[in-house]
Protein backbone atom coordinates (compact mmCIF):
# COMPACT_ATOMS: atom_id res chain seq x y z
CA UNK A 1 0.00 0.00 0.00
CA UNK A 2 1.24 3.08 -1.00
CA UNK A 3 -0.15 6.65 -0.47
CA UNK A 4 0.82 9.56 -2.71
CA UNK A 5 1.13 7.14 -5.59
CA UNK A 6 0.20 9.39 -8.33
CA UNK A 7 3.42 10.97 -9.48
CA UNK A 8 6.62 11.80 -8.18
CA UNK A 9 8.68 9.90 -5.48
CA UNK A 10 5.32 8.08 -4.73
CA UNK A 11 4.97 6.79 -8.06
CA UNK A 12 8.83 5.75 -8.29
CA UNK A 13 8.51 3.70 -5.11
CA UNK A 14 5.01 1.88 -6.27
CA UNK A 15 6.78 1.22 -9.57
CA UNK A 16 9.93 -0.07 -7.79
CA UNK A 17 7.85 -2.05 -5.77
CA UNK A 18 6.17 -3.73 -8.39
CA UNK A 19 9.35 -4.20 -10.34
CA UNK A 20 10.57 -6.41 -7.17
CA UNK A 21 7.66 -8.66 -7.39
CA UNK A 22 4.92 -6.93 -4.94
CA UNK A 23 1.35 -6.36 -6.31
CA UNK A 24 0.17 -2.45 -5.30
CA UNK A 25 -2.71 -0.39 -3.95
CA UNK A 26 -2.12 2.72 -5.13
CA UNK A 27 -3.55 5.92 -3.19
CA UNK A 28 -3.69 9.43 -3.72
CA UNK A 29 -6.78 12.01 -4.44
CA UNK A 30 -6.35 11.82 -8.59
CA UNK A 31 -7.88 8.94 -9.80
CA UNK A 32 -6.81 9.47 -13.52
CA UNK A 33 -3.16 9.71 -12.09
CA UNK A 34 -2.82 6.96 -10.16
CA UNK A 35 -4.33 5.04 -13.13
CA UNK A 36 -1.11 5.80 -14.86
CA UNK A 37 0.97 4.73 -11.88
CA UNK A 38 -1.41 1.14 -12.26
CA UNK A 39 -0.58 0.93 -15.81
CA UNK A 40 3.16 0.78 -14.93
CA UNK A 41 2.85 -1.89 -12.33
CA UNK A 42 0.91 -3.53 -14.76
CA UNK A 43 3.77 -3.70 -16.91
CA UNK A 44 5.70 -4.81 -14.41
CA UNK A 45 3.34 -8.17 -13.92
CA UNK A 46 1.62 -6.91 -10.73
CA UNK A 47 -1.98 -6.43 -9.93
CA UNK A 48 -2.59 -2.99 -8.81
CA UNK A 49 -5.40 -1.30 -7.11
CA UNK A 50 -6.63 2.17 -7.69
CA UNK A 51 -8.02 3.66 -4.51
CA UNK A 52 -9.00 7.44 -4.73
CA UNK A 53 -7.99 8.65 -0.80
CA UNK A 54 -7.83 11.93 0.76
CA UNK A 55 -4.87 10.59 3.71
CA UNK A 56 -5.85 13.65 5.99
CA UNK A 57 -9.22 11.33 6.80
CA UNK A 58 -8.81 8.32 8.93
CA UNK A 59 -12.22 6.63 7.72
CA UNK A 60 -10.25 6.99 3.88
CA UNK A 61 -7.56 5.05 4.77
CA UNK A 62 -9.08 2.92 7.00
CA UNK A 63 -11.28 1.73 4.26
CA UNK A 64 -7.70 1.71 1.92
CA UNK A 65 -6.51 -0.82 4.07
CA UNK A 66 -9.97 -2.87 4.14
CA UNK A 67 -9.76 -2.96 0.18
CA UNK A 68 -5.93 -3.65 0.12
CA UNK A 69 -6.49 -6.88 2.21
CA UNK A 70 -9.74 -8.14 0.55
CA UNK A 71 -8.28 -7.24 -3.10
CA UNK A 72 -5.00 -8.41 -2.88
CA UNK A 73 -5.18 -10.87 -0.27
CA UNK A 74 -2.76 -9.17 2.32
CA UNK A 75 -1.37 -6.23 3.41
CA UNK A 76 2.99 -6.52 3.91
CA UNK A 77 4.17 -2.87 2.81
CA UNK A 78 2.80 0.65 4.19
CA UNK A 79 4.82 3.69 2.30
CA UNK A 80 2.95 6.78 4.02
CA UNK A 81 4.76 8.92 1.14
CA UNK A 82 1.60 11.90 0.79
CA UNK A 83 2.99 15.27 1.46
CA UNK A 84 2.37 19.07 0.80
CA UNK A 85 4.69 21.63 1.25
CA UNK A 86 3.98 25.42 1.48
CA UNK A 87 6.48 27.65 1.37
CA UNK A 88 6.84 30.92 3.05
CA UNK A 89 8.71 32.87 6.21
CA UNK A 90 6.34 31.78 9.16
CA UNK A 91 5.08 35.31 9.82
CA UNK A 92 3.22 35.21 6.46
CA UNK A 93 1.56 31.63 7.64
CA UNK A 94 -1.53 31.48 8.96
CA UNK A 95 -3.02 28.55 11.51
CA UNK A 96 -4.81 27.19 8.40
CA UNK A 97 -1.23 27.03 6.85
CA UNK A 98 -0.19 24.85 10.30
CA UNK A 99 -3.40 22.76 9.96
CA UNK A 100 -3.39 22.06 6.07
CA UNK A 101 0.67 20.90 6.27
CA UNK A 102 0.23 18.66 9.50
CA UNK A 103 -3.35 16.93 8.68
CA UNK A 104 -1.88 15.38 5.72
CA UNK A 105 1.83 14.93 6.15
CA UNK A 106 2.58 13.77 10.36
CA UNK A 107 -1.85 13.00 10.34
CA UNK A 108 -1.36 11.19 7.18
CA UNK A 109 1.55 8.98 8.50
CA UNK A 110 -0.78 8.14 11.95
CA UNK A 111 -3.87 7.18 10.04
CA UNK A 112 -1.51 4.93 7.70
CA UNK A 113 -0.02 3.13 10.99
CA UNK A 114 -2.55 3.18 12.95
CA UNK A 115 -5.27 1.99 10.03
CA UNK A 116 -2.92 -1.07 9.18
CA UNK A 117 -1.72 -1.83 13.03
CA UNK A 118 -4.10 -4.64 13.32
CA UNK A 119 -3.58 -6.63 10.23
CA UNK A 120 0.33 -6.27 10.63
CA UNK A 121 0.44 -7.28 14.53
CA UNK A 122 -2.37 -9.98 14.00
CA UNK A 123 0.29 -11.76 10.53
CA UNK A 124 3.56 -11.11 13.20
CA UNK A 125 5.21 -9.52 10.20
CA UNK A 126 5.18 -6.54 8.59
CA UNK A 127 6.92 -3.46 6.33
CA UNK A 128 6.10 0.19 7.24
CA UNK A 129 7.98 2.90 5.60
CA UNK A 130 7.30 6.10 5.89
CA UNK A 131 8.72 9.60 3.96
CA UNK A 132 10.07 12.44 6.13
CA UNK A 133 12.29 14.68 4.54
CA UNK A 134 15.82 16.59 4.97
CA UNK A 135 14.11 19.14 6.43
CA UNK A 136 12.86 17.65 9.32
CA UNK A 137 16.59 17.51 10.32
CA UNK A 138 17.60 20.64 9.16
CA UNK A 139 16.81 24.04 9.17
CA UNK A 140 15.46 26.06 5.82
CA UNK A 141 14.02 29.51 5.97
CA UNK A 142 9.93 29.17 4.95
CA UNK A 143 10.00 25.36 5.95
CA UNK A 144 8.95 25.97 9.47
CA UNK A 145 5.74 24.09 9.72
CA UNK A 146 6.82 21.70 6.80
CA UNK A 147 10.31 21.05 8.45
CA UNK A 148 8.08 20.52 12.05
CA UNK A 149 6.02 17.73 10.28
CA UNK A 150 8.67 16.03 9.07
CA UNK A 151 10.54 16.25 12.65
CA UNK A 152 7.50 14.33 13.75
CA UNK A 153 7.58 11.77 11.21
CA UNK A 154 10.89 11.15 12.35
CA UNK A 155 10.31 11.19 16.26
CA UNK A 156 6.99 8.91 15.19
CA UNK A 157 8.97 6.72 12.77
CA UNK A 158 11.39 6.34 15.91
CA UNK A 159 9.10 5.54 18.59
CA UNK A 160 6.99 2.93 16.33
CA UNK A 161 9.40 0.89 15.65
CA UNK A 162 10.74 0.53 19.34
CA UNK A 163 6.63 -0.22 20.18
CA UNK A 164 6.40 -2.54 17.51
CA UNK A 165 9.65 -4.62 17.08
CA UNK A 166 8.00 -7.13 19.71
CA UNK A 167 5.79 -7.80 16.91
CA UNK A 168 8.06 -8.45 14.15
CA UNK A 169 6.93 -5.09 12.26
CA UNK A 170 9.82 -2.80 11.01
CA UNK A 171 8.96 0.78 11.14
CA UNK A 172 11.29 2.92 9.05
CA UNK A 173 11.91 6.30 7.25
CA UNK A 174 13.04 7.49 4.42
CA UNK A 175 14.36 11.48 4.71
CA UNK A 176 14.82 12.66 0.71
CA UNK A 177 16.97 15.59 0.15
CA UNK A 178 16.17 17.74 -2.77
CA UNK A 179 14.52 15.46 -5.93
CA UNK A 180 13.19 17.07 -9.14
CA UNK A 181 9.21 16.67 -8.79
CA UNK A 182 5.97 18.47 -9.21
CA UNK A 183 6.17 20.07 -5.36
CA UNK A 184 10.22 21.27 -6.54
CA UNK A 185 9.81 22.05 -9.86
CA UNK A 186 8.73 26.11 -9.14
CA UNK A 187 11.77 26.39 -7.01
CA UNK A 188 14.34 24.78 -9.12
CA UNK A 189 12.97 26.30 -12.24
CA UNK A 190 14.30 29.66 -11.01
CA UNK A 191 17.71 29.84 -11.58
CA UNK A 192 18.88 31.87 -9.03
CA UNK A 193 16.90 29.56 -6.21
CA UNK A 194 18.24 26.38 -7.57
CA UNK A 195 21.98 27.66 -7.32
CA UNK A 196 21.05 28.69 -3.48
CA UNK A 197 19.42 25.24 -3.00
CA UNK A 198 21.96 22.96 -4.49
CA UNK A 199 24.73 24.64 -2.71
CA UNK A 200 23.65 22.91 0.24
CA UNK A 201 23.57 19.74 -1.40
CA UNK A 202 27.80 18.26 -1.40
CA UNK A 203 26.89 16.27 -3.90
CA UNK A 204 25.82 19.51 -6.01
CA UNK A 205 22.97 17.46 -7.89
CA UNK A 206 18.98 17.38 -6.69
CA UNK A 207 18.29 13.72 -6.30
CA UNK A 208 16.26 11.75 -9.51
CA UNK A 209 12.78 10.04 -8.08
CA UNK A 210 14.09 6.86 -9.67
CA UNK A 211 17.02 6.69 -7.17
CA UNK A 212 14.61 6.20 -4.12
CA UNK A 213 13.38 3.01 -5.60
CA UNK A 214 16.41 0.66 -4.39
CA UNK A 215 15.99 1.73 -0.47
CA UNK A 216 12.39 1.53 -0.58
CA UNK A 217 12.28 -1.72 -1.79
CA UNK A 218 15.77 -2.91 0.68
CA UNK A 219 13.43 -1.50 3.45
CA UNK A 220 10.34 -3.41 2.22
CA UNK A 221 11.98 -6.69 1.67
CA UNK A 222 13.26 -8.95 4.57
CA UNK A 223 16.99 -7.94 3.86
CA UNK A 224 16.19 -4.98 6.40
CA UNK A 225 14.69 -7.24 9.17
CA UNK A 226 17.25 -6.31 11.72
CA UNK A 227 16.79 -2.44 11.31
CA UNK A 228 13.98 -0.95 12.64
CA UNK A 229 12.94 2.69 14.24
CA UNK A 230 15.37 4.46 11.46
CA UNK A 231 15.42 7.48 9.17
CA UNK A 232 17.84 7.44 6.23
CA UNK A 233 18.98 10.27 4.56
CA UNK A 234 18.58 9.91 0.77
CA UNK A 235 20.20 13.43 -0.21
CA UNK A 236 23.27 13.60 -1.51
CA UNK A 237 25.29 14.19 1.87
CA UNK A 238 23.05 17.62 2.45
CA UNK A 239 22.41 16.75 5.98
CA UNK A 240 26.16 15.08 6.62
CA UNK A 241 27.45 18.67 5.60
N1 LIG B 1 10.65 16.30 -3.86
C1 LIG B 1 11.44 16.56 -2.84
O1 LIG B 1 12.45 17.24 -2.99
C2 LIG B 1 11.14 15.99 -1.48
C3 LIG B 1 12.13 16.13 -0.51
C4 LIG B 1 11.90 15.62 0.77
C5 LIG B 1 10.71 14.99 1.06
N2 LIG B 1 9.75 14.88 0.09
C6 LIG B 1 8.52 14.18 0.47
O2 LIG B 1 8.29 13.12 -0.42
C7 LIG B 1 6.89 12.85 -0.50
C8 LIG B 1 6.47 12.85 -1.98
O3 LIG B 1 6.70 14.15 -2.49
P1 LIG B 1 6.91 14.46 -4.05
O4 LIG B 1 8.15 15.23 -4.18
O5 LIG B 1 6.71 13.21 -4.83
O6 LIG B 1 5.72 15.49 -4.26
P2 LIG B 1 4.51 15.56 -5.30
O7 LIG B 1 4.99 15.22 -6.66
O8 LIG B 1 3.87 16.87 -5.05
O9 LIG B 1 3.56 14.37 -4.82
C9 LIG B 1 2.84 14.46 -3.61
C10 LIG B 1 1.93 13.25 -3.53
O10 LIG B 1 1.14 13.36 -2.34
C11 LIG B 1 -0.24 13.18 -2.71
N3 LIG B 1 -1.12 13.90 -1.78
C12 LIG B 1 -1.13 15.23 -1.48
N4 LIG B 1 -2.13 15.51 -0.63
C13 LIG B 1 -2.77 14.33 -0.38
C14 LIG B 1 -3.87 13.96 0.41
N5 LIG B 1 -4.55 14.85 1.15
N6 LIG B 1 -4.26 12.65 0.41
C15 LIG B 1 -3.59 11.74 -0.33
N7 LIG B 1 -2.54 12.02 -1.08
C16 LIG B 1 -2.12 13.31 -1.11
C17 LIG B 1 -0.32 13.70 -4.13
O11 LIG B 1 -1.41 13.13 -4.81
P3 LIG B 1 -2.82 13.86 -5.11
O12 LIG B 1 -2.53 15.32 -5.35
O13 LIG B 1 -3.31 13.12 -6.29
O14 LIG B 1 -3.63 13.62 -3.88
C18 LIG B 1 0.98 13.16 -4.71
O15 LIG B 1 0.85 11.81 -5.10
C19 LIG B 1 6.21 13.95 0.32
O16 LIG B 1 5.92 13.46 1.61
C20 LIG B 1 7.27 15.03 0.40
O17 LIG B 1 7.11 15.85 1.52
C21 LIG B 1 9.93 15.37 -1.18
Amino acid sequence: MITGASRGLGRAIAVALADAGADVALAARSKAALEETAHLAARAGRRAVVAPTDVARYAEVDTLVQRTVRELGRLDIVVNNSGVARVAPLVEMTPEDWRFMLDVNLTGVFNGCRAAAPHLIAQKSGKVINVASVLGQVGLPGYTIYGATKGGIIALTRALGVEWARHNVQVNAIAPGWFATDMTHEAFANPAINERLTRDVPARRIGRPEEIGPLAVYLASSSSDFMTGQTLFLDGGHSAA
